[in-house]
């Protein structure tokens, strides 16, 4: 039987301190670790960040790091600076994103210059983006907002009019390829009048258009993924070439999600024919880590993936499953993997043996085997209790966020421990 860590809980995995677990961690091999446990190969992390960078290079487009998935300045170093480039513009999801860059002193040291609030803005954030674009400002970095709606603008009016030094808010304007969540569609009528309005607000200046083509993730062919690509860059360029007739200045078209920024490459810009109004910009975020969800477009491979969670196995129950498979039970459950699903069947999947999470509860994970191999007609019933195995999941985002801090791993070992920016 593999022999079974025992450990006790220290007060800083309650209040994760850095130093005290790197400490604890550095060094160690995996099989030391509390279960469950996220795992990120920082290698293969930054060999992601790489590829982006030259992605957007040949492409043609500059670069915005997307800091959802990883939420940490280790992360965020990696995604702005790798040896084929150097990026400083993000975009954030949370104010807490926001702040953890301030005051991890990325926008002190230069390397973040410019940061996107990444959500249609809310209005009870004027003052705490306020305080983040004065902050920012003194190191000559700028902040930015998303607006898809004109109660947006009518509220930045009235905010900045009751200000001493009223400020213009550099905004995106989101738009609606289809993913149904946020922006306003291209219908050139109301498209129109939405710009009118938003040009003649002393509290805007528009920097550019911008769009996120979530509906890419059902991609299963690079060729796929690169119309997506392009319908994003058609749906911005539509909104710039509309607001052109409006009013004549150079606007930035942003746009990306993982299945089209990793299908970003010379060949996706020679087929894009049609004459652009803006430059471009490529942002994404999961790429950093990649998933199954990922897996299934096709457009990555099992190698490419950074990020695992580690789980015991805690029971195993012969014959309970469909057709008398083996069910066994790992400490991983709905607060370690998420309960995002995937076209890829089940909660992850067990790498290097052929089982499943099949099921998930909130601390509990059911692994199921996979059906017999057809050829050799053999199942794998070669999990222990005690066993530690690993899980790739379906998201990463999720699933990273479901964790108090990151082991970062070198080719075997513990080498860094990354805390993730809490809250919202
Ligand atoms: C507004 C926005 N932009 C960009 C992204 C990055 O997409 P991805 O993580 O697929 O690269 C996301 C991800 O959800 C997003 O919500």
């Amino acid at each position: 039987m593999t022999p079974i860590l025992q450990t006790k809980t220290p007060l800083h995995f309650i209040n994760p301190d850095k130093d005290a677990l790197v400490a604890d961690f550095v060094g160690k091999p995996l099989n030391a670790l509390r279960t469950p446990a996220f795992v990120v190969d920082r290698a293969l992390f930054a060999k992601n960040c790489r590829k982006m960078h030259e992605n957007a290079r040949d492409w043609g487009a500059t670069f915005r790091g997307h800091l959802k998935t990883h939420k940490t300045v280790e992360g965020t170093k990696l995604q702005l600076i790798s040896n084929v480039g150097r990026a400083s513009a993000v975009v954030v999801s949370t104010l807490m994103e926001a702040w953890g860059v301030v005051q991890g002193g990325l926008v002190a040291d230069g390397t973040v210059k410019d940061l996107l609030y990444g959500l249609p803005v809310g209005l009870n954030k004027l003052d705490d983006l306020s305080a983040l674009h004065a902050e920012m400002t003194k190191y000559g970095g700028t902040v930015r907002i998303l607006i898809d709606h004109l109660d947006q603008v009518k509220f930045l009016e009235e905010y900045e009019r009751a200000q001493e030094h009223p400020k213009k808010w550099s905004v995106f304007i989101k738009m609606n390829g289809g993913l149904q969540r946020a922006g306003i569609l291209p219908e050139p009528v109301s498209f129109k009048a939405f710009m009118r309005r938003v040009f003649a607000s002393p509290a805007i200046s528009v920097f550019g258009f911008y769009t996120h083509a979530g509906y890419s993730y059902a991609s299963t062919s690079l060729e796929q993924a690169t119309s997506h690509l392009t319908g994003e860059v058609r749906l911005t360029n539509d909104a710039a070439t509309m607001a052109l007739e409006v009013l004549a200045d150079p606007f930035v078209l942003s746009v990306g999600s993982t299945p089209t920024a990793l299908s970003a490459s010379a060949e996706a810009k020679l087929k894009m024919t049609s004459t652009l109004n803006g430059t471009l910009e490529l942002h994404t975020g999961n790429y950093t880590m990649l998933d199954l969800q990922q897996l299934h477009t096709t457009l990555i491979g099992r190698p490419q993936i950074s990020q695992k969670v580690l789980a015991t196995v805690i029971s195993y129950y012969p014959g309970r499953g469909s057709d008398g498979l083996d069910e066994a039970m790992c400490d991983a459950g709905g607060i370690a993997m998420s309960k995002d699903t995937g076209r890829i069947p089940g909660f992850g999947e067990v790498i290097g043996k052929s089982w499943k999470l099949g099921r998930i509860s909130q601390e509990h994970g059911i692994l199921v085997q996979v059906p017999p191999d057809p050829e050799s007609g053999r199942t794998d019933s070669a999990l222990r209790v005690g066993d530690i195995i690993e899980i790739v999941g379906q998201h990463a985002c999720l699933i990273a966020a479901a964790h108090s801090w990151y082991y970062v791993k070198g080719s075997d070992k513990v080498v860094d421990i990354w805390i993730p920016w809490k809250g919202w």
